[in-house]
């Protein structure tokens, strides 16, 4: 099996670049091979031109004619799944690594009907953040940066996805020595179990989910789209769309994956509503579903059904 391997780094003076070369042996011992785009190293072009864009904007799939953006297209194509390995600047990706998704992810290739890129096996995100990860998750930092990489740029492009954190890595701070030989290991781990680990985590951790059916009196609709979130067996969710202005909810997840969880929402009728839900996952069409057991804090109860979107 083979990882296409985008990293994007300024400098070998660097703790992503130590780690780089750890997940690369991982990889390797793991009986696996890689291909590698090291985005500095060749010099890779970021601006879109006028051409591009006007193609992209305007959903012209006419062929493309520069030679450095098909090569990754192929790069992509000819593996398995993809890795990307970079640190965090100002709380995105490097600018580089930024406008590689601007020219590669392009109309025709990544989104757009008959669009050419593969399904991945799997996606996986190592992300160096100089931060320590509780203060990015406080801020909501790391939100943003999980829903831009996974929610957007990777969405539905990869079976599996997994956004992995090295953070508290800032030549100020101690945890960067003190972490530095756990992290690389770590990441050696990563590289080695790479494909072994596919589909065995179960998460809904940045899954998005729409209601395909509901009771009377329920209020969620196709309309309404969920977006969850899990640390351990955390779950919550914010929700909104059709007759739901604001919605959020809170809850278990046991170890059958069952969810187990209160919400509440402002309809667009001013109301503000409550309720409590047991939620049971199945897989339909490949898709995962959950079937609803809800019950309004005053009031009926129903049942409804949420499809990942
Ligand atoms: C211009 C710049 C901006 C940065 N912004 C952030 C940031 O927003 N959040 C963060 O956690 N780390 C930030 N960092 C720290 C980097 O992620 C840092 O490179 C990281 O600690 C990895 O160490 P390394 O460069 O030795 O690989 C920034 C670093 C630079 C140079």
């Amino acid at each position: 099996m083979k990882v296409f391997i985008v990293y994007c780094h300024p400098s070998e003076d660097s703790f992503t670049k130590n780690l780089r070369d750890s997940f690369i042996k991982g990889i390797i011992d793991g009986g696996n091979e890689y291909v590698m785009s090291d985005l500095y190293a060749m010099d890779f072009k970021t601006d879109m031109t006028e051409q591009q864009y006007l193609r992209d904007a305007k959903y012209e799939n006419i062929p493309f004619t520069e030679e450095d953006v098909l090569a990754e297209h192929e790069k992509i194509n000819s593996a398995d799944a993809i890795a990307f390995i970079y640190p965090v600047f100002w709380t995105e990706a490097p600018a580089k690594l930024v406008g590689w998704f601007d020219r590669v992810w392009t109309y025709g290739f990544a989104y757009g009907d008959n669009k050419k890129m593969k399904m991945l096996d799997k996606a996986m995100l190592l992300c160096i953040a100089g931060t320590p990860i509780e203060k990015l998750e406080h801020f909501g930092l790391l939100a943003s940066m999980k829903k831009v990489m996974l929610g957007d740029r990777l969405f539905n492009r990869a079976k599996q996805k997994e956004f992995v954190v090295f953070d508290g890595t800032s030549r100020k701070l101690e945890t960067r020595e003190n972490n530095w030989d756990a992290y690389l290991e770590k990441a050696y781990e990563k590289g080695k179990n790479f494909f072994a680990d596919a589909g065995e985590t179960f998460t809904v951790d940045d899954k998005f989910f729409t209601a395909i059916e509901n009771s009377e009196s329920g209020e969620v609709s196709d309309k309404t789209v969920f977006c969850y979130h899990q640390k351990g067996n955390v779950i919550w969710a914010e929700y909104s769309g059709g007759s739901i202005v604001k919605g959020f909810l809170i809850g278990t997840m046991d170890e059958d994956h069952n969810m187990h969880f209160n919400y509440q929402h402002m309809n667009t009728d001013g109301e503000l509503r409550t309720g409590s839900c047991d939620s049971a996952p199945s897989v339909e069409n490949g898709k995962l579903r959950f079937n609803e057991q809800w019950k309004w804090t005053m009031g009926k109860e129903g049942t409804s059904v949420i499809e990942e979107i």
